[in-house]
């Protein structure tokens, strides 16, 4: 099943109990799964979810806590707080254009939106709570017995809790920046030195693009690169317990670069410019690091042509 659809986000607010979006029209299609296609119902309902801090145990942090729409969804905080004042060990990213990752979390381990909120929900270092505390909670609230009745024609359940947070996921969509008016043929959207910085971007020196590659700037593969090891998270071999999979995560989109610091899966690296250093330096020569990281040494230049050209991936509608 396909819809045509696009999201753009302003005056979003985390802390408002229902958040602030205006929608319209873009020409992106978006993929929906058989068993939940589109419906503006469940995305009202998905959207009122994501903003609902009572969902967490303590009453006190949303999904938008850790996923501000401001952020393009994604946190300042290298951790984000949970619900009990504990910290779990990687970095809240944006879920901007989740709808198009062929899974999630930055070891690959979740499948696919529907399941995803069941782990934040249950987590004990972010929401820790159950299903038997948020039925009670839909139950006893009108607007949420109202909200699924219409979405679902049924009493709250957590299967709806999953579709209608999935639904409104599916709605956050960003193709709206300098760099998407480039490749969409505006040569002017650029600047003389944020095309400099998508020509070195692209360049086999730096070899970016071999992993940040097509419209997201990810080619959702898994890789070590390099980066310090850290001994709570060993990337997909958290998953499948291989030796080959250590410290190896999901290529991260690009998109929105500039909003989403600090960056890497534990939040690590507090600037652009900073990781621009660390890129430089090739990273350590674990077994299995990417053969694709390469060191490389840039002029004073070259660096600020790059850190424009990140700029020119921010969407325009964010920049406010
Ligand atoms: C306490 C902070 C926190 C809360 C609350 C939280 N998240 Fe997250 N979220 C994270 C972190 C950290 C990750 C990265 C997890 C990983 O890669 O293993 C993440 C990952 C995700 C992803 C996957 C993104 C990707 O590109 O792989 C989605 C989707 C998501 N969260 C949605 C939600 C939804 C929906 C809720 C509410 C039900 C929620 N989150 C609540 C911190 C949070
Ligand atoms: C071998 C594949 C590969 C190559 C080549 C590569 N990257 Fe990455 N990049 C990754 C992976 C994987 C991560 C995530 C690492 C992590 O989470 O610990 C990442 C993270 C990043 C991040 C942080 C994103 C975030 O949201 O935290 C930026 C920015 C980045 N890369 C830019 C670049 C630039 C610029 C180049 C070229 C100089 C480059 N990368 C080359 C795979 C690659």
């Amino acid at each position: 099943m396909f819809a045509l659809l696009g999201q753009l986000f302003s005056c979003s607010d985390a802390d408002s109990p229902t958040g602030s979006f205006s929608i319209r029209t873009t020409n992106t299609v978006v993929h929906y799964p058989e068993d939940n296609t589109y419906d503006s119902n469940k995305v009202a309902l998905g959207q009122r979810l994501f903003f609902d801090k009572r969902l967490s145990k303590n009453k006190n942090i949303a999904c938008a806590s850790c996923h501000k729409p401001e952020l393009a969804f994604a946190d300042s905080a290298k951790i984000s707080v949970g619900t009990n004042g504990d910290f779990g060990f990687r970095n809240a990213p944006s879920i901007i254009n989740a709808a198009f990752k062929p899974y999630l979390h930055t070891d690959a381990g979740i499948e696919n939106l529907e399941l995803q909120s069941l782990a934040p929900l249950t987590d004990p270092q972010e929401m820790a709570n159950n299903y038997y505390s948020v039925l009670e909670l839909f139950n006893s609230d009108s607007e949420y017995v109202s909200l699924f009745k219409i979405a679902f024609d049924s009493t709250p359940t957590i299967y709806g809790f999953t579709r209608a947070l999935a639904n409104f996921e599916r709605t956050l969509i960003q193709f709206n920046s300098k760099y998407d008016d480039f490749l969409n043929g505006d040569s002017n959207s650029l600047t003389s030195s944020q095309k400099r910085g998508l020509t070195l971007f692209e360049s086999e020196r730096l070899n970016c693009t071999e992993c940040h590659s097509g419209k997201l700037l990810s080619d959702f593969s898994i890789h070590n690169i390099g980066l310090e090891f850290h001994s709570l998270d060993s990337g997909r071999a958290r998953i499948t317990g291989l030796a080959e999979d250590r410290n190896k995560f999901v290529t991260p989109s690009l998109r929105n670069i500039k909003l989403t610091a600090p960056y890497m899966h534990n939040g690590s690296v507090t600037s652009l410019t900073e990781l621009l250093t660390l890129l430089e330096t090739g990273g350590h020569d674990f077994p299995n690091k990417s053969e694709e990281i390469k060191s490389f040494k840039l002029s004073a230049q070259e660096r600020v042509d790059l850190l424009h050209f990140f700029e020119a991936l921010t969407d325009e509608q964010l920049k406010n």
